[in-house]
């Protein structure tokens, strides 16, 4: 299989998406990074153990300094101190803002790594190498680079464009069956986006690699086509993409961040958009039908489990979701393909949907 490429064209802040097979292997041909500088690569160590070096062998013929920085795995490393850590390191290595930062992980890695390498020496340029479907077919692509604060998730951060995204769809064979299934959340999320696009016929096989190319780069290229529209998520068109982070965010949040993979929330979250829309009279009936449909046989949750958390625990958290602009605000769908941002929604009507997605209504 070809590696093929996904543009993301933003002027000078223009890089490519990569999508193929064993392309780790043979990264110096996707790395944009001159012979003989150096190369900080952040991993963490479960995805050090299992890659690090299949990555080091694809760098090797770029001659490359290669420092290797690797933090505990989980969102708990996604944190100002270790990130402060990072740059201390990077400085006590002589790292200078011309050499690179590569991003070999998930979404904690790749959005520690991109903020670490925004704000070293005022911007340093940064590769990401997502290992999840989650980060493939997201978090890698588009620029945004967070830590978590105690009040919310990833409320300090910057947009820093990668310089490549590598997305080799070996890795996903060999994920744990949770963190697949937390990505199929958001290749469903595309599907919904744009019911035409493979995005939403993908049976979700990980094993399929071919297969698993299709999506993941008509995934790439969806996401690519919303970044390019709204860079800096300014005019309503990248926030299409928190389809279901409304209700998603404040579950996780709800749960402690413990009880659902982030993609198992989305997939509840979208679950419930789609109970909002119809309830709100902007969807005809069935839409969260059909949904339930495409989330379970993909195997994932449509509705929240025991203990449920009661709908006021949630109502703090949705509205301190820094999408949200004026009061209670939501992406809601039309129909599959018609996505719109809702401000001002009812409380009531609100609660009402959430007793609707338990099934008490
Ligand atoms: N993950 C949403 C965005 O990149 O805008």
């Amino acid at each position: 299989m070809e590696a093929a490429a996904v543009r993301v064209d933003l002027g000078e802040r223009s890089y490519d998406v990569w999508v193929g097979e064993g392309l780790l292997e043979k990264a110096s041909g996707f790395i944009p990074a001159p012979k003989g500088s150096a190369v900080a690569v952040i991993t963490d160590e479960n995805v050090g153990e299992l890659y690090l070096e299949t990555l080091e062998r694809g760098l090797d013929p770029l001659d490359l300094e290669v420092l290797v920085e690797s933090v505990a795995p989980g969102e708990g490393s996604k944190d100002a101190s270790v990130a402060v850590g990072l740059l201390e390191r990077f400085a006590r290595r002589g790292l200078k803002r011309s050499d690179m930062v590569v991003a070999l992980g998930g979404g904690v890695v790749g959005d520690l790594a991109g903020f670490v390498a925004s704000v070293y020496g005022r911007g340093m340029r940064v590769v990401q190498v997502p290992t999840t479907l989650m980060a493939q077919v997201d978090s890698s692509i588009g620029g945004k680079t967070a830590v978590n604060l105690p009040q919310a998730k990833n409320l300090v951060g910057t947009f820093h464009q990668p310089a490549a995204v590598i997305c080799d769809v070996a890795l996903l064979a060999t994920l744990p069956t949770g963190v697949f299934r937390s990505g199929l959340a958001e290749v469903a999320k595309y599907g919904f986006l744009d019911p035409e696009g493979p995005a939403a016929s993908w049976k979700g096989r990980a094993d399929d690699k071919a297969d698993a190319a299709v999506a993941v780069r008509s995934c790439a290229a969806a996401k690519a086509g919303f970044v390019v529209e709204d860079e800096f998520d300014m005019k309503g068109v990248r926030a299409f993409l928190n389809y279901g982070h409304t209700l998603g965010h404040a579950l996780e949040a709800a749960g402690g961040y413990a009880t659902y993979t982030h993609g198992e929330a989305v997939a509840i979250g979208m679950v419930y958009a789609a109970i909002v829309s119809e309830e709100a009279g902007i969807a005809a009936e069935g839409l969260s039908g059909r949904h339930r449909e495409r989330l379970s046989g993909l195997g994932l949750p449509v509705k929240p489990a025991e203990p449920r958390p009661a709908f006021l625990e949630l109502l703090g958290p949705m509205s301190l979701d820094k999408k949200v602009t004026r009061g209670l605000t939501m992406v809601l769908l039309e129909a599959e393909g018609r996505p719109r941002i809702e401000a001002g929604l009812d409380r009531d009507m609100l609660a009402l949907c959430y007793e609707r997605l338990l099934g008490e209504a």
